[in-house]
């Protein structure tokens, strides 16, 4: 069952003999879901060898993945992951949100990390096909949404550091909440100023979980002083905003302009970053992309020039910081209420996302 590039993957659908109930179902749905906790009963399996490109597409049970312990995943970290919603509208149907950006961007993880790329379409069918079985998944409870975590795994099982010659992509999904405990409200971020996240000509751009594992430190110091996220400056002269361990960041100044800082290489390009910066322009909102000092968030927030500050990405959506902490200093005041463009472009984004606006960029693709 080998496929050139241009023939779609045929799947094999084998039902899960464990499936949970309907009511057990409706009992997770109904209680408080968080973020990345309880995953459906599915998953999609797809295998990449050099010999036969990708094969052996299926949806199966959810369950454990057999990896021999020479993968070289387990090893040298070669593992590349995605992050993607499917909103239930208000007519039941499900939609998803420019899934073709995250295809594209697995790609570019792929082509960092050596491993082989997924065609876009495939992408998009790999979460077409698991919202096939597991639709009574996606929840139907305000701001709530199914995440998808679609990743893959560099298999082979040989120790010489090379690009592996066999790999395994799989998707699975959670029903997802508020990433943050406590849903909307204003959270505290860390500056990290003894650790970067990524390096200049490293793995930041890309969205790879070695990303993610440098960031663990930080972040356990971030949550070690109250603070429930890390700020990351750039790698080079630690002097310039880059991004969260997990999302990007805006400014938003007295004067209406709304600032975040330009990609530099070593920042993810997220998603939401891209479609809150459409929206922001369509708003007709003077929009910057540029290099931000850290000086200059907290000088902006003393003098008010800077009057809101928010996170963004899939998982958090649209988050306001209300406070920034680092060793002697704090800016901010986490117990003012969020802020008001925050809040509106929060608002502009989930009414298109769950089908409350019209689409006006042609962001949603029908899932189910
Ligand atoms: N930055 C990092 C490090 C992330 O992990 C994420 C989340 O995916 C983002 C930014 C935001 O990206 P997106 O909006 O595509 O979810
Ligand atoms: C996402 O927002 O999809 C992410 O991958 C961020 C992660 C920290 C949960």
């Amino acid at each position: 069952m080998s496929s050139s590039a241009s023939a779609p993957l045929a799947y094999r659908v084998l039902p899960s003999d464990h499936a949970r109930s309907p009511e057990q179902r409706t009992a997770i749905l109904s209680g408080d879901l968080g973020f990345g906790r309880t995953f459906t009963d599915h998953m999609v399996s797809i295998q990449w060898d050099k010999a036969q490109g990708w094969h052996d597409a299926r949806v199966h049970a959810y369950g454990p993945l057999s990896l021999d312990p020479a993968a070289a995943v387990l090893h040298y970290g070669q593992e590349i992951f995605e992050g993607i919603k499917a909103y239930r509208h208000a007519d039941g149907s499900i939609w998803t949100f420019r899934p073709e950006a995250n295809g594209e961007r697995l790609q570019r993880s792929a082509a960092r990390l050596t491993l082989p790329q997924l065609p876009v379409a495939e992408f998009v069918e790999s979460l077409r096909q698991l919202i096939a079985v597991d639709h009574a998944w996606v929840p139907s409870a305000p701001e709530s949404s199914l995440y998808f975590r679609p990743f893959m795994i560099a298999t082979e099982a040989f120790l010489g550091v090379r690009p592996a010659q066999a790999a395994g992509y799989h998707v699975i999904a959670s029903p997802a909440g508020a990433y943050f405990h406590g849903g909307v409200k204003p959270v505290s971020i860390w500056l990290s100023e003894d650790y970067a996240r990524a390096a200049k000509g490293g793995t930041g751009a890309a969205k790879c979980g070695g990303n993610y594992a440098a960031s663990l430190l930080p972040q356990q110091e971030a949550h070690a002083n109250g603070c429930s996220q890390v700020l990351f400056l750039d790698p080079v002269e630690g002097k310039y905003l880059e991004e969260l361990g997990g999302m990007n960041v805006f400014l938003v100044y007295r004067d209406g302009r709304l600032v975040t800082p330009a990609l530099s290489g070593s920042i993810l390009e997220g998603i939401t970053r891209s479609s809150i910066l459409q929206l922001a322009r369509d708003r007709g909102m003077a929009v910057e992309e540029r290099q931000v000092a850290i000086d200059e968030w907290k000088a902006g927030v003393a003098s008010g020039d800077i009057t809101e500050v928010f996170a963004c990405g899939t998982a958090a959506v649209v988050t306001p910081i209300g406070q920034l902490k680092g060793k002697g200093f704090s800016v901010g005041d986490l117990n003012a209420p969020a802020g008001e463009v925050t809040m509106a472009i929060r608002k502009e984004l989930t009414d298109i996302q769950y089908g409350r606006a019209p689409d006006r960029h042609g962001w949603l693709v029908r899932l189910y």
